[in-house]
């Protein structure tokens, strides 16, 4: 029999391909599967695998008391979680957020997918800071925004500049989404910015999702806690992750704290998509926020990623000294600018990255998927390899450079 072709497909997702960002991330196991060596820089994965002990705690808890921990929970989480979650707000930032403002999700994803969804109306303008998470692009697409940007320059250590917040933050803003510290480029967005992009919102009523899936991997320098800023605590939806912090990524859990009523839509719709988050998952979350598993991490892990990230920084330097490089005070990604090597190739950055991986099997993310003001840059995971494979990796890629502009 021969298959018709599908009917239809709907625009809303007809509008944005499958990212390379996935596609590479997929490649490191088709290398690793066919055997070959792989130097990978690709997924923001965790650079150790999380707390011994939470991992047998959960065990034994669902050994103990199965049905608990595999049914069904309320859409917004655990209450023992949300309650652990208040208190780890107030412990680090000195926010005041009680549980009700707090909801469970499937990941930061699912947070921002939601307060995107809840906050803008097709056609609407957002706000989104270039580079950026490249999920964000494609979310747009899907929701069909409108969005207005503002380039974050290495030059400028990755802060946008205040002309341009000021001009594209306007009564037409429906949102700005800030990520803090940040993906691609692990800058943490400086206090005056973030106060400038508050006043700016305050001004044009406007909501503010800030991304703050990184705020525990932090070098130099400190988070930005932005909820008492004016009057934020109306207008903040605050999206995070448990995928750096308690490096559960496959997990698939994050939360986010906003005003009641947002939460309350966010909800509504959660409850007709995911229903709740992963039960099992949340427990794992509980028992790390109140055992003190996550400071354990915390402390033994950000020593190592500081360590691989000065060799990462010192390699790029080393192997490709024409490349701009920004060593970051947070996140896990360098973005050096390969402008002048792409340029000599005549490749751009995305060709760039497939070839490096079947070459080289060194496998990085292309900087254009990340906006326009990331092209010809590469963003390099520095946490997930030992100094001496991130080195090696790093010099493969200047090799590869070496041969093609040989050939
Ligand atoms: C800025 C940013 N936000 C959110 C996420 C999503 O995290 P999660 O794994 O919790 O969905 C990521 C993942 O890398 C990220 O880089």
């Amino acid at each position: 029999m021969v298959l018709k072709t599908l009917r239809k497909i709907s625009r809303r997702v007809s509008v944005f391909q499958p990212s390379p960002h996935r596609k590479l991330v997929a490649k490191v196991d088709e290398l690793l599967r066919a055997g070959r060596e792989v130097y990978s820089f690709s997924a923001g994965q965790p650079g150790l695998p999380p707390d011994e002990e939470v991992i047998r705690k959960t065990f034994e808890h669902a050994l103990k008391d199965p049905f608990n921990h595999y049914r069904y929970m309320s859409t917004r989480g655990m209450m023992q979680l949300r309650e652990a979650l208040s208190q780890d707000l107030k412990k680090y930032g000195g926010i005041d957020v009680p549980p009700s403002r707090i909801m469970i999700t499937s990941g930061g994803v699912e947070g921002f997918n939601l307060a995107l969804a809840v906050t803008t109306d097709p056609g609407d303008e957002i706000v989104l800071l270039d580079p950026t998470y490249s999920v964000y692009w494609d979310l747009a697409k899907y929701l069909q925004l409108k969005v207005k940007s503002c380039p974050q320059l290495i030059e400028d250590g990755f802060q946008p500049s205040d002309e341009c917040l000021e001009q594209v933050i306007t009564k037409n803003t429906a949102a700005i989404v800030v990520v803090s510290p940040d993906n691609p480029t692990s800058r943490i967005l400086s206090e005056k910015k973030l106060r400038l992009i508050a006043d700016l919102a305050s001004d044009n009523d406007v909501w503010v999702i800030y991304d703050e899936a990184y705020k525990h991997v932090i070098y130099e320098g400190q988070h930005v806690w932005i909820h008492d800023y004016g009057d934020m605590p109306e207008r903040l939806i605050s999206v995070n992750s448990f995928s750096k912090d308690i490096a559960i990524p496959g997990f698939r859990l994050g939360y986010t704290y906003g005003p009641e009523k947002i939460i309350n839509e966010m909800a509504k719709l959660k409850g007709i998509t995911t229903i709740s988050s992963s039960v099992p998952a949340q427990w794992f979350a509980y028992y790390a926020l109140t055992t003190g598993a996550k400071e354990r991490y915390l402390k033994k892990v950000l020593p190592i990623y500081r360590s691989r990230r000065d060799a990462a920084y010192n390699a790029v330097r080393k192997y490709l000294p024409e490349a701009k490089v920004w060593k970051p005070p947070a996140s896990m990604y360098l973005f050096p600018d390969l402008s002048p090597y792409l340029e000599k190739l005549g490749m751009d950055d995305i060709t760039f990255a497939y070839q490096l991986a079947d070459a080289k099997g060194v496998v990085v993310i292309p900087g254009s998927i990340f906006g326009r003001a990331g092209k010809n840059h590469l963003r390099l995971t520095f946490v997930t390899q030992p100094e001496e494979r991130l080195e090696k990796g790093i010099s493969l890629i200047a090799e590869f450079i070496e041969e093609k502009e040989s050939k």
